[in-house]
């Protein structure tokens, strides 16, 4: 497997496999791979001819008092997880590889990313469509891959590639859990031992919340009431938002019905974690 760092001989190498009719598929990642990166990469091996995973800590998507200087960073570990998982190809490029310093042209989207993350990180999003964007002109993948846990993200990169016309399939990928049920994430690295316990109630209120659809209830405002109760138990965490939304345009919802997604962003400590549940009512109450 290759560490490739520039786009000319990353393009050059993606052409000769288009030549052969090979497909290809895509898994961007910001590094630090855990092994919900490595199911995005096996996925995407059984899926394609070859994968190319970019492994790159964007500037652009990071507020200006954001994580970007401590976001963890290991190529050599990252390097053995692709390989690992099937990956045929890293590109890794240096920031002025992907960014011209007088860089002025950004991708950015009217709806999907005011709520949720954005009404905390409001430049964030505009990050991640312009990064997904150059990736995906450079690329030229038949396929992507993201997963379900930055549902947001999900949900705005669907949003993109429709509305540019992207000739490229967006693949959704489940959340990954530790076995105690925290979602897989590089940040949980910045968990101490205290910390990463209560990070716990997460994933223990999203499932009193799904409980409670599951028993009929289909009143949101008493849901999302549920579950900020729940996580207000929890003395380290602190909430940034409790969401219940319709699942693909991302708007607040009074009487469920459809896909919803409960998502939600807390603090532990000083990291904030996000997680989600999506939730299908099979018919109107
Ligand atoms: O999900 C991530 O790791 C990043 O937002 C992405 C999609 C790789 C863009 O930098």
């Amino acid at each position: 497997m290759q560490i490739i760092k520039t786009i000319d001989e990353l393009r050059s190498i993606v052409k000769g496999w288009k030549k052969e009719g090979l497909s290809v598929g895509l898994v961007p990642t910001m590094g630090y791979l855990h092994d919900g990166h490595r199911s995005l990469i096996v996925r995407a091996a059984s899926e394609n001819d070859r994968v190319v995973v970019s492994d790159f800590v964007n500037p652009t998507q990071f507020g200006v008092n954001e994580d970007l200087d401590s976001y963890p960073r290991d190529i050599d570990r990252d390097a053995a997880v692709c390989e690992a998982a099937g990956a045929d190809l890293i590109f890794h490029p240096e920031l002025e590889e992907m960014y011209f310093k007088d860089s002025c042209t950004f991708v950015d989207m009217d709806k999907l990313t005011k709520g949720l993350c954005g009404k905390t990180r409001p430049t964030h999003f505009r990050g991640v469509c312009t990064v997904v964007s150059k990736l995906f002109l450079i690329v030229a993948p038949d396929r992507a891959y993201f997963g379900q846990k930055d549902a947001q993200q999900l949900a705005v990169i669907r949003r993109m590639v429709r509305d540019l016309n992207f000739d490229i399939e967006i693949v959704g990928c489940p959340i990954v859990r530790e076995e105690d049920g925290l979602a897989m994430s590089s940040r949980n690295t910045y968990l101490n031992k205290e910390e990463r316990k209560a990070a716990l109630i997460l994933h223990e209120s999203l499932m009193l919340g799904k409980e409670m659809m599951e028993q009929g209830e289909r009143d949101a405002a008493k849901i999302q009431s549920a579950i900020v109760h729940k996580i207000e138990t929890e003395p380290l965490a602190r909430i940034d938002y409790v969401e219940l939304v319709e699942a693909e345009n991302l708007e607040n919802v009074a009487v469920m019905e459809g896909r919803i997604l409960t998502a939600i962003a807390v603090y532990i400590g000083k990291t904030r974690l996000i997680d989600n549940t999506i939730y299908q009512f099979s018919q109107p109450g």
